[in-house]
């Protein structure tokens, strides 16, 4: 049997021959393609402005400078997200403040984000978790109460929605990523979109050496360099073509993972509204994933554990304890979620699934 991998890229020869393109035109810098990607971003999610950045690491940071934040202030992030989001934030100079997430989505626990809010508090970064999101209607009027920012970290929320809004468009800023694994990608890349026209101009002040207008040597600000390419661009905007078909399909592997695994009562799906969200992995909760990891590899099925919670990790170990973070890193497993999978290859991963819970 051949090897099943967690998570594969779906690049064939459209991007091949839309890079080919880009590289022939003799302009490969970030230019018109990088324009036409960001314009298709804006139109998918429905935002005014889009900027297509390096990663989507830097994307957060950049919202983060954008918005003002830096040494002194606090920015509230779940302790279970992808280690990135609370990097970017130790970036500027702020602290991380970690809350604790809610088993029920795996996002950030609402309660305990008021009960984390200071003076110093400038932000809060809710992750949507595999496209899920948290009640972001009391989130926001969370921030409005406590005049916070909100910089949603959309990394993994491309296609999905918070009551008919595209996530990373509900807070001050969105951003999302298109790293290898994601449901569209460039191989790296990230875009931060907002419908504020003052923020874009200072995001594209930061991404570019401090200065708006790239034909000038005016440097307004102290900037950096996280711009994209226009051969990213091209790889993008064929991506995009794909993407409607691809969240149909990822919906359609999800419910089906769902239905094969209904009856083995080892097996926990977390709740997951198909209207809002394409889960842009197969996630399951198991009490022993790594156990359930080592057979299925066996079986040539890969598969990764969940992030580990951020306050076990070595640079942010402290005292503070965050059961359900702790919960969720111990207990999640993805499974194989490409979708070049067919329905038989969903089918036998979930026999091989059945079969190990029979045997014990
Ligand atoms: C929730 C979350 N935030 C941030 C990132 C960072 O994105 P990138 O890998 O593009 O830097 C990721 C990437 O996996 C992510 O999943």
């Amino acid at each position: 049997m051949k090897f099943i991998a967690q998570i594969e890229p779906w690049l064939d020869e459209k991007e091949e021959q839309a890079v080919s393109a880009v590289i022939k035109s003799g302009w490969i810098t970030e230019a018109q393609k990088t324009k036409e990607f960001e314009q298709m971003i804006a139109q998918f999610v429905d935002s005014k402005y889009t900027s297509v950045l390096s990663n989507g690491t830097v994307t957060l940071f950049v919202a983060l400078k954008a918005l003002g934040i830096g040494e002194g202030d606090e920015v509230i992030v779940p302790d279970f997200t992808m280690v990135a989001s609370a990097n970017a934030i130790g970036l500027t100079g702020a602290t991380p403040i970690f809350v604790d997430i809610r088993k029920e989505d795996l996002c950030l626990d609402l309660d305990e984000v008021e009960l984390k809010i200071t003076q110093n508090t400038k932000a809060i970064m809710p992750v949507a978790m595999n496209g899920r999101s948290p009640d972001m209607d009391r989130l926001l009027q969370i921030a409005k109460d406590h005049n916070l920012f909100i910089v949603e970290d959309a990394a993994q929320a491309l296609g999905c929605y918070y009551k008919g809004k595209h996530l990373g468009t509900l807070g001050n800023i969105g951003s999302f990523s298109f790293s290898t694994p994601k449901v569209i990608t460039t191989g790296q890349g990230g875009a931060l979109v907002t419908d504020d026209e003052n923020l874009f101009k200072r995001i594209t002040e930061l991404k570019d050496f401090g200065r708006i207008d790239r034909n000038t040597q005016d440097h307004d600000a102290i900037g950096y360099n996280f711009k994209f390419t226009d051969i990213l661009a091209a790889v993008g905007i064929e991506q995009m073509k794909k993407l409607e078909w691809r969240l149909k399909r990822k919906k359609e592997m999800f419910q089906l993972f769902k239905d094969q695994l209904k009856f083995v009562e080892q097996v926990k799906f977390v709740e997951t509204n198909l209207e809002e969200t394409s889960p842009w992995f197969i996630d399951i909760i198991v009490s022993d994933p790594l156990e359930l990891q080592k057979i299925l590899k066996e079986k040539q099925i890969g598969t990764r554990v969940f992030y580990p919670a951020i306050h076990t990790t070595k640079p942010y170990k402290g005292t503070e304890v965050f059961p359900n973070s702790l919960w969720a890193s111990e207990h999640g497993l993805w499974l194989p979620s490409s979708t070049f999978l067919k329905d038989s290859d969903i089918i036998d991963i979930c026999n091989a699934i059945k079969i190990f819970y029979e045997n014990r």
